[in-house]
């Protein structure tokens, strides 16, 4: 049988690039060679497309860049001409494929951008569509579509730029909204901490909404939820979904950074989490719920935080982190889905939901 072509997309214009390129690393030394043929097209920090022919090794370090056998590469949104244009040195062609699996987290990959490109191209795209993307991406829009699903998040305030004409007034209005500190201070549209803060008082406040407007237009204020942090991977289309039996993070760091996500590596990781059967069964119906609810499909990890007496959606990641030390990979892994396996799944979703329409 003819090998399915695969499209690859790593890196990209975001904050999480070098993340991105970690788990492309593990993606691509994992699909199964027999039944995929891989195209990996690499996108630099800067947002240039390029079709990289070289070696896996060289994409964790990011020197794929500088490879002179790269060449410009885009996907063609032509649905009749469809594919990747590939712009070589002997003029451009297309590179047909059959399904594209963008391993890009944050903004510009994991926003629905790119599956919004894939749907005008006509091109099966592994995990979530173009709509249930952009809802997980922006954690003002998910709190709202959840809080219409019935389902617990912690109280927010979604604030937009103009508040910095007067922030004093903005910050009075926060507190009485939230009822007091601590706060978590968060861009609505970012991923792995990157500009997310703690702020105790007013001081950090202020300072903690300065930074995470550094990252874009909107940004989440929310409550801070005292609890264990809980993740939780889902598999599937449509109803058809399997909720993994959850993991627990305990932070190496004051909260879940950054550095303590992807740095320092002394986080703990607890499969399973360290909470009662009747937290997790409740826990795993509240993922699948939530992953419904947005409209996903493919896969997403779901992130809660278990407190004494409830159960506190925190966030959907709809491309979780797929390096050797991601929660997504190990908790499908520990329900019997081994990593090479749980590729050929993602892509087989992909395809199937495109032949369903
Ligand atoms: N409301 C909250 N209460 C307590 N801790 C929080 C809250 N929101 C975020 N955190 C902490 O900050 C980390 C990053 O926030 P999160 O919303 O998950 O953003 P990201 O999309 O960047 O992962 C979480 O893993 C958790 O440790
Ligand atoms: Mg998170």
């Amino acid at each position: 049988m003819a090998k399915i072509k695969i499209a690859v997309l790593f890196g990209g214009a975001s904050s999480e690039h070098e993340v991105s390129l970690v788990s492309a690393y593990s993606v691509l030394n994992n699909i199964p060679q027999d039944k995929y043929e891989v195209t990996c097209i690499g996108i630099t920090k800067k947002g240039h497309w390029m079709y990289y022919p070289g070696e896996y090794e060289h994409i964790k370090t990011g020197e794929w860049e500088n490879d002179p056998d790269c060449c410009t590469a885009v996907i063609s949104p032509d649905s009749l001409n469809k594919g990747i244009i590939v712009m070589g040195s002997d003029g451009a062609y297309i590179r047909r494929v059959d399904a594209v699996f963008p391993v890009l987290h944050g903004v510009n990959g994991e926003d629905g951008t790119v599956q919004g490109l894939c749907a005008l191209a006509g091109l099966p795209c592994v995990g979530c569509d173009m709509t249930s993307s952009a809802v997980c991406m922006d954690k003002s829009i998910t709190h709202t579509i959840l809080d219409t699903a019935g389902i617990k998040t912690a109280k927010y305030v979604c604030i937009q730029r103009d508040v910095l004409g007067d922030i004093e007034k903005a910050c009075d209005d926060i507190e009485s909204r939230l009822g007091g500190y601590p706060m978590f201070v968060k861009p609505a549209c970012a991923g792995s901490s990157v500009g997310v803060s703690r702020a105790a008082d007013r001081e950090a406040l202020r300072a903690g909404i300065k930074v995470a407007f550094a990252h874009g237009n909107k940004v989440v204020i929310e409550t801070e939820i005292i609890g264990k942090e809980v993740e939780c991977a889902v598999l599937g289309n449509g109803t058809d979904l399997i909720a993994s039996i959850p993991g627990q993070i305990t932070p190496a760091e004051e909260f879940y950074d950054y550095d303590a996500k992807y740095k320092l590596g002394t986080s703990v990781l607890d499969i399973p989490a360290k909470i009662t059967p009747e937290e997790t069964e409740k826990l795993r119906a509240i993922a699948k719920q939530a992953f419904h609810a947005v409209g996903g499909s493919g896969f997403a990890r779901v992130d809660f935080f278990v407190t004494k007496d409830d159960i506190i959606l925190n966030e959907i990641n709809t491309i979780p982190g797929f390096t050797p030390i991601s929660m997504y990979p190990k908790l499908m892994d520990n329900i019997g889905i081994p990593y090479p396996e749980l590729l050929d799944r993602l892509i087989q979703l992909a395809l199937e939901r495109y032949s369903e329409g």
